[in-house]
């Protein structure tokens, strides 16, 4: 027990009720593939590049409790957040995105940026999108030239965040985002938010109470307890529903047997 980190044992104590656990995926450790091919897509979005990797396995099981939820009848709309910074959310949407549209199911799946402040998930696609979700939400594109489908990966498209708005939260907090969302459930099947970290802005609270369901993202051995609950808090508060939770940076030498408690 000696190398699992305090945020591991806690949550083992916990046990709460995560959807699974991910080993980390940074560029030079073990679980990155290469890339083979010429492509603008970023190496962490491991599920595309090595679909068989480890890793892959875990975000193919985080999509299958994801489609088992709610007996079978999955939330359509999913939002993507944490408590604090970078720890992980929008690696996780990647990955999640890839790992939905490899399903038997064919699954159709839209990710939004919903992070309209730093957002960067189109970039991360080697999308380039001249207009994305801010514009929409400002009346100043239409959805349709908004969406942009991966050419790489058949069956994701992208809703960039656009470009960066004065009050991102109003342009969220609003009927259009509503029926944004209303649309993007009925023309896709699955459609991932990423979101910025809760504690900083309310945006994910916002966009969380309109979707079918929530993500933390929960960073192991970093993100404090303490952090976590209050970020649950606030979406609790926001009527926002949280599905479970998803660890990354779980070291590798984990003894397997700790998993089962995770
Ligand atoms: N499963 C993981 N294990 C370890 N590191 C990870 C994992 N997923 C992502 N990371 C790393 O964490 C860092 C932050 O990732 P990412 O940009 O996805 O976080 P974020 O929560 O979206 O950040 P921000 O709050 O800035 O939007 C990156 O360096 C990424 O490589
Ligand atoms: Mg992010």
């Amino acid at each position: 027990m000696g190398k699992i980190t305090d945020a591991l044992k806690k949550a083992a104590e916990e046990r709460v009720g995560h959807i699974e656990k991910l080993n980390r995926v940074r560029a030079t450790r073990l679980f990155v593939a290469q890339r083979t091919m010429e492509s603008q897509i970023d190496p962490r979005v491991v599920a595309f590049f090595d679909p068989k990797a480890a890793i892959s396995e875990q975000y193919k099981i985080l999509r299958t409790n994801i489609l088992a939820l709610n007996k079978g009848n999955p939330p359509r709309t999913l939002v993507v957040t944490s408590s604090t910074q970078g720890e992980g959310k929008t690696i996780t949407c990647l990955n999640l995105a890839v790992a939905m549209v490899h399903s038997n199911r064919k699954t159709r799946v839209l990710l939004i940026d919903a992070d309209m402040r730093r957002g960067r998930t189109a970039e991360y696609l080697g999308v380039k999108a001249e207009v994305g979700l801010s514009e929409v939400l400002k009346g100043e594109a239409e959805l349709e030239q908004a969406l942009y489908h991966v050419e790489a990966i058949e069956n994701l498209t992208v809703l960039s965040s656009g470009a960066v708005p004065d009050h991102p939260v109003e342009l969220v907090d609003s009927t259009a985002m509503r029926d944004l969302l209303k649309t993007a459930a009925t023309q896709f099947d699955m459609v991932i938010i990423d979101t910025p970290p809760i504690i900083s802005v309310t945006d994910a609270g916002i966009v969380g109470s309109i979707a079918d369901g929530v993500l933390m993202v929960v960073r192991a051995g970093k993100t404090q307890r303490g952090l976590v609950n209050r970020a649950e808090e606030l979406l609790y508060q926001s009527h926002a529903k949280v599905l479970g939770r998803v660890l990354t940076n779980i070291e590798y030498h984990v003894p397997e047997y700790i998993y089962r408690y995770l």
